[in-house]
């Protein structure tokens, strides 16, 4: 049973990236320590990140058939425009959480707007990386609660 932890545009430069909004913090990091409270809540976490839209929606797909109960993502700007990444949730049905390092609704407006948020089962925002952590936490409670 495995939880997926997938990345959008320009995470790979997170730890260089706008370090004032993001922090210094790389995605190497972030994985793993994702990786590491997964296996010490007895999951395994698979982590993905890409630059392309179309990939992400493929990796949604597989998620679909590989095993993945429950999908971590942070959608980067994909976000604010992404009606195929929306989409591929909506027809795989994987029920997934959103995350966002920064408060998006403390900064410009056109990031106040998710296509995803409304079918997420919940959202994130803020709470710098560690709101990859306590994602992750929400995600191993709940799998083992549906597992009773
Ligand atoms: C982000 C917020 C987005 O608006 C932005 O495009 C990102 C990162 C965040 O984690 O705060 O790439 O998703």
């Amino acid at each position: 049973m495995s939880i997926l932890v997938i990345n959008g545009p320009n995470l790979n430069l997170l730890g260089t990236r706008e370090p004032g909004i993001y922090g210094s913090t790389t995605l190497g990091d972030v994985e793993a320590s994702v990786t590491k409270q997964g296996a010490e809540a007895g999951y395994t976490v698979d982590c993905f990140q890409s630059n392309h839209e179309g990939a992400i929606v493929d990796r949604i797909h597989l998620a679909r058939t590989d095993g993945t109960r429950f999908v971590i993502i942070n959608p980067g700007a994909y976000t604010h425009t992404s009606v195929a990444i929306r989409d591929a949730f909506a027809g795989t049905a994987v029920p997934f959480c959103e995350v966002h390092i920064s408060n998006v609704h403390q900064r410009e407006k056109f990031r106040h707007h998710s296509y995803l948020s409304d079918i997420a089962v919940g959202v994130m925002a803020g709470f710098g990386v560690q709101g990859y952590n306590l994602a992750l936490e929400f995600v191993t409670a709940r799998l083992n609660a549906e597992q009773q």
